[in-house]
């Protein structure tokens, strides 16, 4: 356990074996006053939303990654992130390893990392305000053994003390953390997502849509041509239809042809209701292509948002954390659809972005 003997340490509180764990940043100024984390107005604020979903501090277990109180109250005297990557000092890992050995001796099914270090402690991964709500795989780390944990990340409440609409944000990720609290796995959707489908695979899957009351659509637009079309008929059935690879067609023309004739027969069909995120720009984009004309009812996830929820963000990445348990996914495309080399520099677009 690393000691500085010129600080007052914070320590942590709870039962140890608690079904949450809450892992803060570091203790601010009321904390070291007290030597107990999150007493100060965020900690209050915390677990003022906590309660109304029927989370309990004295049933928690609580923590800090870093037991002292920053300098100035600035953790970036332990740890600094900057375009993705973290910069830890020594002090800080001795204390992350701290965390990990006491974490050990806990056996929480939800451990709630609040704000990015502890996110990037608890699960190597940044950028909190992407991953806020998702739910994800932790390591914990001691004498050489590791162990998984569910982990579900908040935004830190000294946020929403100087930005109101974030309380809503994170009361609406502690209900699923409530949820969530009673079993350990990761519970997330199962999908059967069909990638680089056969012609038959495709005609067939166009089919099922056709037969269906309500399908999703999105479409990906490169090079003003689209590049791939993915459609789905329940949460879990879901194709992607691609028109190109590697810069070459996908389909023979003939092949190509007669999938946009299915896809035409499904979105000009007045019986099936259309779901998208802005749909707008994927129908007027087919109509002024290839003069698909769409029919019947189109609901759209991103009006739809706006409207009932005008103060909160209306991208899908939000929408999805909003509604669905899907893990923050916007990223995973940079890993994927990069075309070419460093003089092709060219990544897919979508007006929804
Ligand atoms: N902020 C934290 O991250 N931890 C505390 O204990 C108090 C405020």
């Amino acid at each position: 356990m690393l000691v500085n003997p010129t600080k007052r340490l914070c320590y942590p509180d709870g039962p140890i074996d608690a079904k949450v764990v809450f892992v803060g940043e570091a203790p601010g100024t009321e904390e070291e006053r007290v030597g107990r984390g999150f007493v100060g107005a965020s900690g209050q604020l915390l677990f003022k939303l906590a309660a109304g979903h029927g989370i309990m501090r004295a049933e928690c277990y609580v923590t800090n990654v870093v037991k002292e109180r920053p300098k100035e109250n600035d953790i970036g005297h332990f740890i600094q992130f900057k375009m993705g990557s973290a910069y830890p000092t020594l002090w800080y890992e001795q204390y992350e390893k701290d965390l990990h050995e006491e974490l050990w001796k806990t056996h929480a099914n939800v451990y709630v990392a609040v704000g990015g270090v502890a996110l990037y402690a608890l699960t190597r991964q940044s950028a909190i305000s992407k991953r806020r709500g998702s739910i994800l795989e932790g390591i914990l780390r001691h004498n050489g053994e590791t162990r998984s944990i569910k982990v579900i990340p908040i935004i830190h409440p000294a946020a929403a003390l100087r930005q109101y609409n974030i309380i809503n944000l994170i009361s609406i990720d502690l209900k699923r953390i409530a949820e969530e609290s009673h079993y350990p796995e990761l519970r997330l959707p199962a999908r059967n997502i069909i990638i680089k489908p056969s012609f038959l695979d495709s005609l067939s899957f166009l089919q099922q849509c056709k037969e269906s009351r309500i399908v999703a659509f999105d479409i990906e637009v490169m090079r003003e041509e689209v590049s791939c079309i993915s459609f789905a008929y329940t949460p879990a059935e879901v194709i992607s239809i691609p028109f190109t690879t590697n810069g070459r067609d996908y389909f023979t023309p003939e092949q190509e042809a007669t999938i946009w004739k299915a896809i035409s027969s499904i979105i000009e069909d007045p019986n099936i209701i259309k779901v998208g995120q802005n749909i707008v720009f994927d129908t007027t984009f087919l109509f002024r292509k290839y003069g698909i004309s769409p029919q019947g009812t189109l609901e759209d996830t991103m009006i739809a948002q706006a409207i009932m929820y005008p103060d909160y963000p209306k991208g899908l990445d939000f929408i999805t954390s909003m509604y669905t348990k899907e893990p923050y996914y916007k990223d995973e495309g940079k890993k994927h659809f990069k075309i070419g080399g460093p003089e092709d520099n060219f990544w897919i677009y979508n007006a929804k972005d």
